[in-house]
């Protein structure tokens, strides 16, 4: 794929990722009960789901975004691992014989072929609840308790009807029909993009004091990569191989499923991605050299290969 020259390559990432994604990991293992706290079972499925794998995606974008508006991501622990942990339990109940029935996941099985489904339920329900904990007790002491009630306001429109469970609701009904190119848009915006938009907004939300229309272009940023990251997902599942991936692609193409390939094409959804990565990039515009993390996650989100 080419890279328009205005992208910068990766550099800072390499550098970040590995960074923040161990600073999450050791955050969320710290926020996890045990596996030997009762209910045993129930705590070791919720390890399973959440902990050694995973890109780290939106915890990474709530770290970025706190360096774009000049935050120290090391406060911002709270909030990515919210935003991780709705995510796992997403993709619990995501997996589950009566949604998408899947048995491989992060390159190991699905929770309830580890565990059963009784648990993954269960699993999903718990770490949403742990999400709304993590939030409320491990936001940063500086943000107002006005704020904090934003952030939770935020995470929960995201997380449900109209958000990320509105969206897989949406895929649902969609499933076998013929949608038009608004309605798929609409479908993405919400399985996919609400989270990813909320990432982003908590991380600014961190700030106490921060400019509307910085807000704002962080959230257009947002909404472009969130789209952006479900039409790479979509791209993957039909040319990506199951190793990589760590899930079986072809998942989409055996449960007809509404994606932007099957819709556009291949090359035409490449290309949706492409201009979607640009739009995010204009909207990066007036932010300084503190906000390359973020523009180097857009481009990434599109040429990502796992
Ligand atoms: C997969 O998300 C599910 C979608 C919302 C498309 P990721 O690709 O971020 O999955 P992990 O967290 O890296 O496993
Ligand atoms: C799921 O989308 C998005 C979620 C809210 C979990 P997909 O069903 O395409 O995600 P994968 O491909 O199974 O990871
Ligand atoms: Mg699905
Ligand atoms: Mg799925
Ligand atoms: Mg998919």
């Amino acid at each position: 794929m080419s890279s328009p020259s205005n992208r910068n390559p990766s550099k800072l990432l390499e550098q970040r990722l590995p960074t923040y994604q161990a600073q999450v990991e050791e955050a969320l293992d710290r926020l996890l009960p045990k596996a030997a706290t009762l209910p045993m079972r129930l705590h070791e499925a919720m390890r399973y789901a959440v902990l050694g794998t995973g890109k780290r995606l939106r915890p990474v974008l709530v770290y970025a975004t706190g360096e774009a508006v000049g935050l120290d991501p090391q406060h911002l622990n709270g909030p990515a691992c919210a935003v991780e942990l709705i995510h796992a339990y997403s993709l619990v109940h995501d997996d589950l014989p009566c949604m998408d029935d899947d048995d491989l996941r992060r390159g190991r099985p699905t929770c309830h072929k580890a565990y059963d489904e009784a648990t993954a339920v269960l699993t999903g329900d718990a770490l949403q609840s742990l999400a709304f904990r993590a939030l409320a007790e491990e936001t940063p002491g500086h943000v107002s308790a006005e704020a904090r009630l934003k952030m939770v306001a935020s995470l929960s429109v995201a997380a449900g009807s109209r958000g990320m469970v509105g969206g897989q609701a949406l895929d649902l009904e969609a499933t076998g029909r013929e949608l038009d190119l608004a309605q798929l848009e609409d479908l993405h915006v919400h399985k996919t993009g609400a989270l990813i938009r909320a990432s982003v907004m908590l991380g600014a939300l961190c700030h106490p004091d921060y400019d509307h229309d910085r807000l704002e272009r962080l959230d257009r940023y947002a909404k472009s990569i969130g789209l952006a990251f479900q039409i790479r997902d979509d791209i993957l599942d039909v040319e990506g191989n199951t190793e990589a991936l760590g899930k079986a692609s072809g998942s989409d193409a055996r449960l007809s499923k509404a994606t932007y390939p099957g819709l556009l094409g291949l090359a035409e959804a490449r290309r949706h991605g492409e201009e979607l990565v640009e739009r995010a990039l204009e909207s990066l515009e007036p932010f300084d050299s503190q906000a390359n993390c973020l523009r180097e996650m857009a481009t990434f989100i599109i040429e990502r290969r796992s």
